[in-house]
């Protein structure tokens, strides 16, 4: 074919290498995020420095006395497999600029702290020894650097010289910083399967002072760097390169329906959440989900296509706060019986219409459907559209078998049912399972 000026173009862009680079993706599902840096010591959110507009020198003090001598980075692994989680992504440098490796670009590290190394080999080590893999979060805004220009959301925004000190400031420097350091990260760790960089803002302006997005990052030297050291990694969509496919990443909602690509078509994605509102460890915060908030969380996510990360921000001190152990745990207990609902499934064929109260899984390969009842029914739950296409109905989390009647006349209530309805003889007893599973097996 005759190369054309549209073709070369198509050529340039910057494409996943493989069409089933993210198998290993949705197969898993469920990850931890992790959030840690100096922020774990102010311990009131990892925006703290914005939102209180704290200088380089006032935010020191953390730098100077951040000790995580309680650090168990075999327990923080073994938690997380426990809770059923398969990949993990952490904070390698979050918008503070504190780096928790041994870089050669910047002494603003944890080798230079009272820590005195580099914790996140020790993390990566201790998660990959669990067969987790590996993803690692870098942040592209940096409130340290010197070359990094004020913009709209820098702690120095107010500061009355602020104009006169971007003078000073070179992006294009801090530019190649990130390059320098990316490189480090996908070449002294092993395999890194994830890069997830964070994010972009160029439609902000703030006192002539304007956001920073893909020009300002030069995000395609970002992509073509990560592709050439690391042709599998996968990355995430907070570049500002809309026209490249990547994992996208809603935060701290539920997306309704499934996301999409620029170009339409339905995306890889992934919800990223918390447990209490806050990523960095928030000692005061009081707006922790409920154990069923959690779980269900994780069903609507594969119940829409999707990925779900959950958020862990480790104390100061390098151990998990008791109530995101505790949330963990009620992971851990649902998943030791329910994961077969989760890994490897996604949304259900459209023919499939969940009921009120439930949510539906369904693994493509096993030809199963998964109901989640979050509403405990009084005895009956009528499933529309699967009379004739079911061989046998199981809990779950026990297996024990639950009868149903296909195309029964009246429901229970004596309204008419549509043809092809099943209706589930549930017990009157809620199973003691948070939520409760039934496994169709379809014929
Ligand atoms: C955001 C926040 C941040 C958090 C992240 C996780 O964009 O800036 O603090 O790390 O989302 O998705």
């Amino acid at each position: 074919m005759k190369k054309t000026a549209a073709t070369k173009a198509k050529k340039c862009t910057t494409k996943p290498t493989a069409s089933n680079q993210y198998d290993w993706f949705t197969e898993a599902r469920f990850g931890m995020f992790i959030h840690w840096g100096l922020y774990a010591i102010p311990a009131n959110n990892e925006w703290i420095r914005n939102h209180k507009e704290i200088s380089n020198e006032d935010y020191q003090k953390y730098f100077d006395n951040f000790n995580p001598d309680m650090l168990d980075a075999k327990e923080w692994a073994r938690m997380a497999k426990e809770a059923g989680m398969k990949y993990f992504v952490i904070t390698t440098k979050h918008h503070e600029g504190f780096c928790l490796w041994d870089s050669k670009h910047t002494d603003y590290k944890a080798t230079n702290t009272p820590a005195k190394r580099d914790l996140l080999k020790e993390i990566v080590d201790a998660f990959r020894a669990e067969g987790i893999k590996i993803g690692f979060y870098y942040s592209l805004l940096d409130w340290h650097h010197p070359e990094f220009p004020i913009d709209p959301i820098h702690p120095l925004r107010n500061h009355p010289d602020a104009l006169e000190m971007n003078k000073t400031r070179d992006v294009r420097k801090y530019a190649k910083y990130m390059r320098n350091q990316v490189t480090e990260l996908l070449t002294n760790y092993g395999k890194i399967d994830i890069m997830w960089f964070d994010f972009s803002y160029p439609k902000d302006m703030y006192r002539g002072m304007p956001g920073k997005g893909r020009n300002d990052w030069e995000s395609e030297k970002i992509v073509a760097l990560v592709k050439k050291l690391s042709p599998e990694t996968i990355i995430n969509n907070r570049l500002d390169l809309p026209e490249y496919k990547s994992i996208v990443t809603p935060e701290q909602f539920q997306p309704e329906f499934p996301p999409r690509n620029a170009d339409g078509t339905i995306a890889v994605w992934e919800g990223c959440q918390t447990f209490s509102g806050s990523w960095g460890y928030a000692r005061d915060e009081e707006t922790w989900k409920s154990e069923k908030q959690c779980i269900e969380m994780l069903i609507k996510h594969v119940a829409r296509g999707g990925n779900l990360i959950m958020n862990v921000g480790p104390t100061a001190r390098g151990y998990f706060d008791y109530r995101a152990v505790e949330r963990l745990n009620d992971f851990a207990r649902w998943m030791k019986y329910h994961s077969r609902s989760i890994y490897g499934c996604t949304m259900a064929p459209e023919e499939f219409v969940e009921p009120n109260g439930a949510r539906y899984t369904w693994n493509p390969k096993t030809k199963r459907l998964y109901v989640h009842i979050t509403d405990w029914p009084l005895a009956r739950l009528h499933l529309s559209g699967l009379a004739g296409k079911i061989s046998i109905a199981q809990f779950l989390h026990d297996g024990s078998e639950i009868n149903f009647i296909e195309n029964a006349k009246k429901a229970w209530n004596n309204e008419d049912l549509p043809e092809g309805t099943i209706t589930l003889l549930l017990p009157i007893k809620h199973p003691n399972v948070a939520i409760p599973v039934v496994e169709l097996v379809l014929k």
